[in-house]
């Protein structure tokens, strides 16, 4: 069972999680037109795993008996500055969603809501990986400067990124 305000809460953010699957779609599709294919199968890859964050709301809050709804949403951007500035809006935004998971959890320790804290602490530690991933990425981009054969050494590495679904599927 949810309370009304954890469920507003968590319904709001399942939306959230869907904007940041868009926005990476789009990020993709981005670095596809400025010729980075390894950065836009990244961004592919990053898309895929929001899309099971959004699922594993969904379905959580439909398991607790109550109905998940998709709302309407601002369109993400389409338009980023470059290579490093791509990546310093991931980072940007996944210390966002940090800070909301953060609130989500602090809302339920304050409910006493013991199975949405379980719920989130799954969210919690990949928020860890999220932001260090970032970081990594702008930090190499950083050395890399200009250096036209750094930043495609870089997308090459970026190309192997592999979708891995997860061991317990949200649905
Ligand atoms: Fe679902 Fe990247 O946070």
């Amino acid at each position: 069972m949810l309370s009304p305000n954890m469920y507003a809460a968590l319904n709001t953010h399942m939306n959230t999680e869907l904007y940041s699957a868009y926005l990476y779609l789009n990020m993709s599709a981005a670095a596809n037109a400025m010729g980075l294919k390894g950065t836009a199968n990244w961004f592919n890859v990053q898309y895929q795993e929001e899309m099971v964050h959004f699922m594993k709301f969904y379905t959580y809050i439909n398991s607790q008996g109550e109905q998940a709804t998709v709302g309407q949403m601002n369109a993400p951007s389409s338009r980023f500055p470059s290579f490093l500035g791509m990546f310093e809006e991931t980072l940007a935004h996944e210390q966002y969603i940090t800070s909301c998971i953060n609130q989500l959890t602090e809302l339920a320790v304050q409910e006493k809501d013991h199975a949405t804290q379980i719920f989130l602490q799954w969210f919690v530690t990949e928020q860890i990986e999220e932001e260090e991933n970032d970081r990594e990425i702008i930090g190499k981009l950083k050395m890399i400067g200009d250096n036209g054969y750094g930043q495609l050494m870089l997308d090459s590495e970026l190309g192997t990124r592999v979708f891995t679904p997860p061991a317990d599927p949200p649905a």
